[in-house]
């Protein structure tokens, strides 16, 4: 599949969601991020938002989910028109149930780990992931620094899905910018998510281009 970017809206300006998507025509996919108050000490928005930005955009919505229970409330997102749900493996009770339900109602099942929890635990459950979302900040807020010590586990992630012959996106989402993002691509990352460093640029659009540009340069 090559480089995708994925801008977060998180940090756009909420009050104009379709708008701010519509500033960044480039983008692969517009990244949503969903905050309970309980996983994250945040609160953001749900499904009858993503609903309507699913009508408001020709691109593909992925969905993150930083909520507890993400078994009880995820398959509502894929239900709601997203191409692409994401729950966290530290608030899931049924990891591997709860992917196969997500492919089964046909969006993509993605799992998300914070920096300090280890991959290889989940080793013998990637096949059942389309996509594999590596934290480079402690979920929450945009504009964090990025953490430099995540790095070796995105290194070790891409060789576990190449050793186990699988196509499985492996994305980082969390102080990715121009001064990041070659360095998460040379470690294997393929699927990048900026939320500040899209929506703070004067231009989102030519800045998502040249995200892509630096991630495909490496
Ligand atoms: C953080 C969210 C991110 C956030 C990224 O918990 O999951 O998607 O929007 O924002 P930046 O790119 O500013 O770190
Ligand atoms: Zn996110």
């Amino acid at each position: 599949m090559g480089i995708q970017i994925t801008p977060s809206i998180l940090n756009a300006d909420l009050s104009r969601l379709a708008d701010e998507v519509g500033r960044i025509p480039s983008a692969d996919w517009v990244h949503v991020d969903v905050m309970d108050n309980h996983f994250v000490p945040n609160l953001t928005i749900g499904v009858p938002v993503v609903e309507s930005l699913v009508k408001s955009t020709e691109l593909p919505i992925d969905v993150h989910l930083m909520i507890e229970d993400p078994d009880r409330w995820a398959p509502a997102y894929a239900e709601a028109g997203a191409r692409s749900v994401t729950f966290h493996a530290e608030a899931a009770s049924a990891p591997v149930r709860l992917a196969r339900e997500l492919r089964d109602k046909d969006v993509r099942a993605s799992m998300a780990l914070r920096p300090a929890t280890p991959v290889e635990p989940f080793a013998d459950m990637l096949g059942e992931l389309d996509m594999l979302l590596l934290m480079t900040v402690e979920p929450g807020f945009g504009g964090q620094k990025f953490l430099d010590v995540c790095l070796p586990k995105i290194r070790r992630a891409r060789e576990l899905i190449s050793a186990a012959g699988l196509e499985v996106w492996l994305q980082v989402d969390g102080g990715i910018s121009l001064e990041t993002v070659e360095r998460c691509a040379e470690a294997g990352a393929d699927v990048f998510v900026a939320g500040s460093a899209v929506y703070s640029a004067e231009d989102p659009d030519a800045m998502v281009k040249q995200l892509r540009q630096a991630a495909e340069s490496v």
